[in-house]
């Protein structure tokens, strides 16, 4: 089950890409230590690992985003000297990084193509750029014309994607690529995929979800704590609870909710009437202590529903009340109103709604709090330190402490920081949307675990998620949203993943 970690008898052409005892420390903490492995030409290799294992910063080695400390990369068998990301483009591998990287200000058809201009006696043809990007985007719902800075996070990401796929690159690394897309990218990017290898184009594919590990890579290697932990050349043979165990070293309990039914309790939550830009739902209560999820196809209401819970989206009409004797009001016509009656909320963009990078993770953490706290008093020093440290254990956020900035952690412990300072805010209506995109499989259980005690104090929660296996293992009960609205709900023994991606009908 382990892969060769160099290329022993193999033929040399075989392999695309090596690197040789690879090492990268910051400041004083070792992120990656005498890392050797090789990838063979052709093939989609899975990295995997638990979060801050080591994976962004390996691959920002390879594509030359960093320097490494120690070891030597080999490009077709050639070492590679000092390197940076536009010599790596040019020798043809490239990145798609974690977060997408855009620039704003260009508009998204440029953006596909930067780097990659199509050239003619030196000037940068603009009419085949426009030709060319217009026949990439077709299909994927983004307008070429329009301002980066305009997309949503999913077609950010996605353009992120096609610029590395149409670069002609032959080593294309994709890191966390289906953290924001739906069923169906999913599915268009490994049909992409699938046809790039088949020209000889290599894969690296970074990805916390096993059922995609093993629906599309040939062979995977895991990392921990920055050093190789093991592998497989033959992932085709391996279940979902292997990958796992690879992965933690340790067998993996998922988390399953004890369902409830709370059909008769009395609402803590009632919400009615309610007409958006894209949603019209005339009633749903919450009651508390339940768990509610909300799914359905991108568009279709789940997302939308929340955000207008949370006043992030302006509505036409709608009202909302509380169990605890007040009377009916308007729902919250900004965050800050619905802060302020008690409603928290998770956002799915963490680069624009998430936490302050260069702020400390407990500063991050107390941040929503410390309004919060002012409304009803105040938290001295003491209190603000004691908050943050307590959810900075509960998350389990992999930091020599509290102290060091956000901006240092690994893409999985900024998400535990996010949710981190949403849970410190002890809500009475908590809505979550997609609370565990891009966290481990280990850690992931946690978040469950956290959500559902959470719940017992008699909070009520919505999860917005399009990964039915979270919803099934979270949940009490399933909002299936439609053109708008609710179109069905599942209760008890009715949740399960099937029903939920739509192979059994419900
Ligand atoms: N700029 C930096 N300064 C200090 N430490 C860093 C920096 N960048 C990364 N690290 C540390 O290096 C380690 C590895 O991080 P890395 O981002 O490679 O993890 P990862 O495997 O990609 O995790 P995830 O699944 O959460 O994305 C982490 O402990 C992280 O805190
Ligand atoms: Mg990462």
């Amino acid at each position: 089950m382990t892969v060769p970690m160099t290329a022993g008898s193999q033929a040399a052409g075989d392999y695309v890409l090596k690197v040789e005892k690879l090492g990268k420390v910051y400041g004083g903490a070792i992120a990656l230590r005498d890392v050797s492995l090789a990838i063979r030409r052709g093939t989609i290799h899975g990295l995997l690992g638990e979060n801050g294992a080591g994976k962004s910063t390996l691959v920002g080695l390879i594509s030359g985003q960093r320097q490494p400390s120690s070891g030597t990369i080999y490009l077709n068998d050639v070492p590679l000297a000092h390197s940076d990301v536009q010599k790596m483009e040019e020798a043809g591998v490239f990145l798609v990084t974690q977060e997408p990287m855009i620039i704003d200000h260009l508009s998204a058809a440029e953006n596909l193509m930067l780097g990659i201009w199509p050239r003619r006696f030196g000037f940068v043809n603009w009419r085949k750029l426009r030709a060319d990007a217009a026949r990439m985007l077709a299909g994927t719902g983004i307008d070429g014309a329009m301002r980066a800075g305009a997309l949503d996070a999913v077609a950010r990401r996605k353009l992120n994607i096609l610029r590395a796929m149409f670069s002609g690159g032959k080593v294309i690394i994709l890191d966390e690529p289906t953290a924001a897309l739906t069923v169906e990218d999913r599915k268009q990017l490994f049909d992409f995929m699938r046809r790039l290898k088949a020209d000889g184009v290599t894969f690296i594919f970074i990805s916390h979800y096993n059922d995609e590990i093993l629906d599309i890579c040939d062979a995977v290697s895991v990392l921990r704590d920055g050093a190789l932990a093991g592998g497989s050349e033959d992932v085709g043979s391996l279940t979902s609870a292997q990958l796992s165990e690879l992965v933690l070293g340790r067998g993996l309990v998922l988390f399953q909710r004890e369902r409830r039914s709370f059909a008769t309790d009395t609402p803590a939550v009632e919400l009615r009437d309610i007409v958006g830009p894209s949603v019209r739902v005339p009633a749903l209560d919450l009651r508390p202590g339940e768990v509610v999820g909300f799914t359905g196809l991108p568009g279709a209401g789940a997302k939308e529903l929340a955000r207008c819970i949370f006043g992030l989206t302006p509505v036409e009409s709608g009202t909302i009340r509380f169990a605890d004797g007040s009377a009916t009001q308007d729902l919250p016509t900004s965050p800050r109103d619905a802060f302020a009656s008690g409603i928290a909320f998770l956002s799915d963009d963490r680069r624009r709604d998430g936490a302050i990078g260069q702020m400390s993770i407990g500063a991050n953490i107390s941040l929503s709090s410390l309004t919060s706290v002012a409304r009803s008093g105040f938290l001295s020093k003491e209190a603000e330190l004691a908050l943050s440290q307590r959810y900075f254990d509960a998350m389990g956020i992999k930091a020599p402490s509290a102290e060091v900035a956000v901006d240092t952690l690994s893409g999985g412990n900024q998400q535990k920081v996010c949710l981190g300072r949403v849970l410190a805010t002890e809500p009475r209506v908590l809505i979550l949307d997609e609370p565990t995109r891009g966290i481990d499989v280990g850690v992931k259980q946690d978040v469950l675990r956290i959500v559902d005690e959470l719940s017992r104090t008699g909070v009520a929660v919505i999860i917005v998620s399009t990964d039915t296996d979270e919803i099934t293992r979270a949940v009490d009960r399933v909002c299936i949203f439609e053109n708008g609205t609710i179109a069905r709900e599942l209760t008890g023994s009715e949740i399960t993943n099937d029903r939920l991606r739509g192979l059994e009908p419900s």
